[in-house]
């Protein structure tokens, strides 16, 4: 497949300092910024929404990978394709209506992403593949950073790398959760394009981090 891609996870930066903290993602040469959206309901946290979104694309010009963990995501199509969003990626559990949503999503001009939680398997998203731009499998339980990566979610990982081959289709593989320089070259491995990475990356010297995942997936 084609090269990977760093997505820092902005939940995981100063919320009072968007701006500075993009330029700071800016800076680490990475192309993507991993953006969380949590309704308090399909999750039990609430991190931000679309007029956030739209605020931080005034300062912005990196591709903005918006991470939905939302009941009833296609409610919020036309604000973030509004905010200026680049991928949507919405749960295949938070939604009856998985295919509709992903047609609504690339009708509104983002890429559509579909992602599903470590309980679910990868069955429940094979018939919308042909649809999709990227595929998450979390390794986390959604919801909270800082939480221990799951290596089982990895088998999936392989099934989607495969069944893209299979299919010649052409989504991206994204992972997210407990994402860090151990766990990493397991995800590049099983054939995961784009890696997300939250409180590994933010802890201290943001770019020194960057090329520790960079170093990592290349072993
Ligand atoms: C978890 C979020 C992740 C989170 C990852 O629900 O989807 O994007 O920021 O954080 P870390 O890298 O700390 O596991
Ligand atoms: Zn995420």
């Amino acid at each position: 497949m084609s090269t990977y891609k760093i997505a820092p996870s902005i939940l995981a930066a100063d919320y009072a300092n968007f701006e500075k903290e993009l330029k700071r993602i800016e800076e680490t040469g990475v192309k993507y910024v991993h953006i969380d959206i949590m309704d308090g309901q399909f999750v039990p946290n609430i991190s931000f929404g679309a007029g956030v979104v739209a605020s931080m694309r005034k300062h912005s010009k990196l591709v903005f990978d918006c991470h939905l963990m939302v009941v009833n995501p296609e409610r919020y199509v036309d604000d973030f394709a509004q905010a200026g969003a680049d991928i949507m990626t919405i749960h295949a559990e938070a939604t009856t209506h998985v295919h509709g949503a992903l047609q609504k999503i690339k009708a509104a001009g983002m890429k559509a992403g579909v992602v599903i939680n470590p309980g679910t398997p990868l069955g429940a998203i094979e018939p919308v593949l042909n649809l999709v731009d990227q595929v998450l499998i979390m390794t986390v339980n959604p919801g909270f950073g800082g939480q221990a990566f799951i290596p089982e979610c990895l088998e999936k990982v392989k099934l989607a790398a495969r069944l893209r081959e299979q299919r010649g289709l052409d989504y991206d593989i994204e992972v997210d959760g407990g994402v860090d320089n151990k766990t990493i070259s397991a995800c590049a491995q099983a054939g995961a394009d784009v890696f997300v990475a939250g409180s590994y990356l933010f802890k201290d010297n943001l770019s020194a981090r960057v090329e520790t995942l960079k170093a990592a997936i290349n072993d």
